[in-house]
């Protein structure tokens, strides 16, 4: 149930956003709605204007939903744009949303360390830049944590919570109790790259590329069958919406930290290459109508990118499988687990509410059974003579030990 109390324990309803692009906004949005006042700040008044606009049209999209109009004004009148952190010392609680860019983390986090009274807690919505560096910035290491709420932040559920290695408990918690305060599924996550959700989803991303470039199968089958079987959308109009160069460099980072197992997909780049960006370009696995903005079937230049021609229907429906799909990012699940990177009760609570799966992967894992799983990652991990190793399909060792435990599933 959505709070609309301040937790109790906040000394302070205000809370600062840094910020107002495209998560600050809908941050702000969120906190208001959970009765929060916020200190909204930015560079300079047109990028104020921008957010506020922004704001605007979320507001009023929570009207056309059945918020009074003027429950929608006092919310919007609580309020407080800057473009100095000068009141920033009357706030016991930060939220930094500003761009993906380590000197200008660091360029916030001096500042908010300068002026925020020593007890307040700086948070960061980083997607991929470390916590523990970004809290190195600040004298008060133990006060900052990540809290990296997912886009559009009003709307989803899940709030990954994620102390750097000098976070204090006390900062954990009170970061959890501020997401829970404003309704959301406040999980905890020890840092790693890409955080827990994000990384499990960029293994099946990868794998819905590598499966489309085999050719035994299409752009639209792929996306059905993934929608059939327990996705809201299909990884090839996700990765249209959300921009091929996204992709692509989200893969490299990923690449870069993870090594071979995180291999990037080819096609990928060749996208990036032709300029066939996704929705921004109206080109990408499907094109576009350029007047309409609606997808008008598969984009027919991507053809030409794919190094193999399609092969027969009769092999796809052999070797295609939306189960196979979800391979590697039920193996990450397990490495994770592992790692212990969240509690294995919230894995699943956790990618249901932030990708809006159905049924988690070790809920899938179950289903499929643990020891065929093991089984398909092996057969795939060596080809027949032994020789070629797909790193994709390393069955993980925690996996294993549940197969050999003579478990059938993780919970
Ligand atoms: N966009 C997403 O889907 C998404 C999802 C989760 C997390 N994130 C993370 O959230 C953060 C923000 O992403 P975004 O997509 O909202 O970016 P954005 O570019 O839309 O917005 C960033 C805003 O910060 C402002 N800004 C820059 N320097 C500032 C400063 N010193 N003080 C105040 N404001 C400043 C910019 O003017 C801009 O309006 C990033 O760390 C990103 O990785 C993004």
């Amino acid at each position: 149930m959505q709070s609309t109390e301040p937790a109790e324990t906040m000394k302070s309803s205000m809370i600062a956003v840094v910020g107002a692009g495209t998560m600050g906004s809908s941050i702000v949005v969120a906190l208001l709605a959970a009765g929060y006042s916020v200190l909204l700040k930015e560079t300079d008044q047109a990028f104020l204007d921008k957010g506020m606009a922004n704001i605007d049209r979320l507001l009023s999209g929570r009207v056309k939903k059945g918020l009074s109009p003027e429950e929608a004004q006092l919310q919007r009148s609580r309020i407080e744009c800057v473009l100095d952190f000068e009141r920033f010392a009357e706030v016991d609680f930060v939220i930094e949303a500003a761009p993906e860019n380590i000197e200008i983390k660091k360029s916030i986090f001096e500042q908010l360390d300068q002026w925020c009274n020593v007890d307040a807690i700086l948070a960061t919505n980083t997607s991929s830049l470390s916590i523990t560096q970004i809290a190195n910035f600040a004298r008060r290491a133990d006060k900052v944590v990540g809290l990296h709420f997912f886009n559009p932040a009003h709307i989803m559920k899940l709030v990954e919570v994620i102390p750097g290695l000098e976070t204090s408990h006390d900062t954990v918690a009170r970061a959890l109790e501020l997401a829970q305060s404003m309704g959301k599924l406040a999980i905890r996550v020890e840092e790693c790259a890409s955080f827990l959700v994000n990384r499990l989803l960029g293994r099946y991303m990868n794998e819905s590329l590598f499966t489309l470039e085999g050719g035994v199968v299409g752009v639209e089958e792929i996306d059905k069958a993934v929608c059939d079987y327990v996705m809201p959308i299909g990884p090839l109009a996700l990765r249209d919406m959300n921009g091929a160069d996204i992709g692509l460099a989200v893969a490299n980072f990923n690449y870069q930290e993870y090594g071979e197992r995180f291999a990037v997909p080819a096609l990928l780049s060749r996208m990036v290459e032709a300029n066939m960006l996704g929705q921004k370009t109206m080109s990408g696995f499907y094109a576009y109508d350029k007047e309409t903005r609606k997808r008008s079937g598969v984009n027919p230049e991507l053809l030409k990118l794919l190094a193999s021609p399609k092969k027969k229907a009769k092999t796809a429906s052999a070797e295609f499988s939306a189960e196979r799909l979800f391979l590697p990012m039920i193996n990450e699940s397990f490495l994770a687990m592992q790692e212990r990177i969240c509690q294995p009760e919230d894995l699943d609570a956790a990618l249901m509410a932030g990708l809006g799966m159905r049924r988690g992967p070790l809920t899938l894992a179950s289903e499929i059974g643990l020891k065929d799983c093991l089984a398909m990652l092996e057969a795939s991990f060596k080809t027949n003579s032994g020789a070629v190793v797909h790193e994709r399909f390393r069955p993980a060792p925690l996996l294993k030990r549940f197969v050999w435990a003579g478990r059938s599933s993780v919970l």
